[in-house]
């Protein structure tokens, strides 16, 4: 069984497409990192697989269970955190937790135990009375983090979970993120940073609502065609005009910082010796502008 597939989900807003037939499957234990600009459909997504905004179209099961018919099965076995913090500011630490632990409906019996195991994990000891409106980022990242995970759910959704979280906190919360999965939970998370993607077992591109790609990390890369040449060059701009004046052989070639990413066949090495540049190894970055422009080619055709 897989944790998460879906076939052509699909959800509008009016006339507006927000996600636009989108089929991925997820393996059960891995991290599946979700990755796509601003606006291309990765909350919606989510929210759709955590049974709280209903499909327009198209089918999905969470653990087995049909997002669109058992969105209450789905509430009970899932873990989710949502792009904003869902934490009670007014209330303290421990308060919060508690308040989840009601939600899920945790029995007495487990209850203070699981309790104090997040305000371990959160790194929290000794902070249990303080409010929550006084954490810092990173700490109310944590701790809604231990709110979600309080019934040890099977999968956990993390949507943008990282965002305007100091590079520490960041770091540290992506050390809790592999225990989890080590101790076998599946995990989906959102994110914007390149470098956080590479470390999940497998990531899905979306891009205006449409899943451009889904991989692993390494089979991603392994899949652009011919060699990625970087030539530094102060004025990037102007490097590219010349590469089309001069009209050198290319696959393609975009602005990457203080330089210029070729991406060329190996024969055609020889036109660029005078620009002096070194091959690399294409990052994310390199993938997603691929799959991002082959899309638009196949569109405009
Ligand atoms: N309830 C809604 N009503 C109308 N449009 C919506 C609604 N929810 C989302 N959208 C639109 O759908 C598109 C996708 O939004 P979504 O929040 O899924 O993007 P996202 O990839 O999560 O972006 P971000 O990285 O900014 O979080 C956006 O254009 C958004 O404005
Ligand atoms: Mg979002």
């Amino acid at each position: 069984m897989w944790a998460v597939e879906t076939e052509e989900l699909t959800r509008t807003f009016g006339d507006f497409i927000a996600v636009d037939h989108v089929s991925l499957k997820i393996r059960q234990g891995g991290i599946y990192g979700f990755l796509g600009p601003n606006g291309s459909g990765k909350s919606t997504t989510i929210r759709m697989l955590c049974g709280i905004l209903e499909p327009s179209a198209g089918s999905g099961r969470v653990m087995g269970f049909d997002i669109a018919r058992q969105s209450e099965q789905i509430k009970a076995n899932i873990g989710y955190m949502s792009q904003k913090f869902s934490l009670y500011d007014d209330l303290s630490v421990r308060e919060n937790l508690e308040f989840y632990a009601g939600m899920y409906s945790l029995p007495a019996a487990v209850k203070k135990s699981r309790i104090d195991e997040m305000i371990h994990m959160a790194g929290l000891i000794g902070r249990e009375d303080e409010l929550t409106a006084n954490l810092s980022g990173g700490w109310k990242q944590r701790l809604a983090l231990g709110s979600s995970i309080l019934h040890r759910p099977t999968i956990l959704f993390l949507d943008e979970p990282t965002g305007g979280v100091d590079p520490k906190s960041r770091r540290l919360f992506w050390d809790i993120i592999y225990d989890l999965s080590a101790a076998g939970t599946t995990v989906m998370v959102t994110t914007h940073f390149m470098d956080e993607a590479e470390h999940c077992d497998e990531i899905g591109f979306i891009f205006e609502g449409k899943l451009i790609a889904s991989d692993s990390p390494s089979r991603l890369k392994q899949t652009i065609p011919g060699r990625l040449l970087r030539i530094d060059n102060p004025d990037p701009m102007e490097l590219m005009a010349e590469l089309e004046r001069r009209q050198l052989p290319l696959l393609d070639a975009y602005v990457h910082g203080a330089g210029v990413h070729v991406r060329l066949r190996e024969t055609d090495a020889a036109a660029y010796e005078s620009y002096g540049g070194q091959w690399i190894q294409p990052s994310l970055e390199d993938v997603f502008v691929h799959y991002v422009k082959e899309k638009r080619r196949e569109v405009a055709a």
